[in-house]
């Protein structure tokens, strides 16, 4: 592979860009709508053209979105606008010599380097683990071979009640599985939603047929070569999971190495201040690997989710093209499982209290610390949903005892002007 070369004043304007994820080809895609006149070098290190990953949990896995729906920006792209897409890995950044290493033996000069190294999934801790049917589901890769394993599939598990977990169970249950969710604590989607939220979706899988086990813990994975069953514990007897697909879905950690090997700050996540910068102005940290301070959470906090990717690849450009502004996005989150939809506006942590408006299969959960609003959760209520945003975008407050009987959000928005 051809590696730029850094004569002249070409690598003064150099900005090279670290990850083909969501955020990084937003932050490349974003310096040329802004007109940035440098070079742009993107670097990723997954195979094949760069691709969304919401729909592999979906759509993809159930065989509605095809491959080229996955994809983000394709080769043609990058050659209209300019942009140096190189599929390979940095495995160290000069930081003295303001360079990049890539594994291909290249070096890039760099203006300005943005990580958008993204995460990984956690491994599980258990014996067995490592057996033949047990995966793991981040990658077009991953959801290629569940996509064929499913279909053979008798004895589905499930490891982690989160996002990913819910999202291909009940993408499996639409195909015909049924499937068992193991989750270790008291109650599914614990790190991101209220109670009420999770009760509705433990009820949700339930009537489709899937079972839910909160408060358990795996201990062993059994099987010889390949997986047979899951050992559970805890919440009450000790049970033995028929097994021949075992899908592990416990979270996520930060990609940090190259920068920490790199002597900047880290801590959960790579630290960058209020415009994305790192502990070197020369260098930002954008997306799941950043840990940036906001204003909806008192500490820094890493977000994991396409809304904070993209928001803060275009805060980066307009950085790196003379406007510098603060990261301030509302967050908000969505997922799909059967036909309901969950979008949450907001944070939903550091809340006290939470006031539930609407009807049982269509309803908001305003979360509350005290009389100010952390989190909008909406269930098949877009329009709740929509002006949420609006109103932490505005700064607008909302009174607990404002949400009456029929509260309606958007009405409230429009009637306090
Ligand atoms: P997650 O952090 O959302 O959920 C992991 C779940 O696993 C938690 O409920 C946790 O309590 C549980 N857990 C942890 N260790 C366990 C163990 N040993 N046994 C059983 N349960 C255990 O992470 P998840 O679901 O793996 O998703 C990965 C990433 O992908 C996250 O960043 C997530 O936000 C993102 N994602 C987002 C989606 C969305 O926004 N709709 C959809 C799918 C993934």
């Amino acid at each position: 592979m051809a590696a730029y070369t850094t004569k002249g004043g070409a690598a003064a304007m150099t900005v090279v860009v670290v990850g083909a994820g969501q955020a990084g080809v937003q932050t490349a895609a974003s310096l040329r709508d802004n007109g940035y006149p440098g070079r742009v070098v993107l670097v990723g290190d997954e195979p094949g053209e760069p691709y969304q990953r919401p729909p592999l949990s979906k759509g993809y896995l159930e065989g509605t979105a095809d491959a080229a729906r996955l994809t983000l920006r394709g080769s043609s792209f990058f050659a209209k606008n300019d942009i140096d897409f190189l599929n390979t890995r940095v495995r160290r950044i000069d930081r003295d010599r303001k360079r990049v290493l890539t594994a291909d033996g290249d070096e890039l000069a760099y203006a300005h380097l943005v990580l958008a190294t993204g995460s990984r999934n956690r491994a599980l801790p258990v014996p067995g683990a490592a057996l033949d049917g047990v995966f793991g589901l981040r990658t077009r890769e991953d959801a290629d071979v569940l996509r064929d394993r499913l279909g053979a599939a008798q004895h589905v598990v499930v490891i982690g009640g989160g996002f990913i977990g819910l999202e291909f169970a009940a993408t499996a249950a639409k195909l015909g599985r049924s499937v068992t969710v193991v989750e270790t604590v008291g109650r599914v989607l614990a790190r991101v939603a209220s109670p009420a939220v999770s009760a509705h979706y433990t009820d949700l899988h339930e009537t489709h047929g899937n079972r839910i086990l909160t408060g358990r813990t795996v201990t062993r994975l059994l099987g010889e070569s390949s997986v047979t069953g899951v050992e559970v514990a805890g919440n009450g007897p000790d049970l033995v999971l028929p097994a021949d697909l075992v899908v592990v879905g416990i979270g996520v950690i930060p990609n940090t190495e190259l920068a920490a090997d790199a002597g900047l700050a880290v801590d959960n996540g790579i630290l960058v201040d209020e415009c994305l910068s790192t502990s070197d102005s020369n260098v930002s940290a954008i997306g799941d690997c950043a840990a940036h301070s906001s204003p909806f959470a008192s500490g820094p906090v890493r977000l994991e989710s396409v809304q904070n990717a993209v928001d803060q690849a275009r805060c980066v450009a307009a950085k790196l093209t003379g406007e510098t502004a603060p990261y301030r996005s509302v967050p908000w989150f969505w997922s799909d499982q059967f036909h309901t939809k969950l979008q949450i506006a907001g944070l939903a942590n550091g809340y006290d209290r939470t006031v539930v408006s609407g009807e049982p299969g269509a309803f908001s959960v305003f979360c509350f610390q005290g009389e100010r609003l952390r989190a909008v959760e909406s269930v098949n209520r877009p329009a709740d949903h929509m002006a949420a945003r609006r109103l932490f975008a505005a700064g607008t407050g909302l009174h607990p005892d404002d949400i009456d009987d029929g509260f309606e959000l958007k009405r409230h928005l429009a009637s306090a002007g």
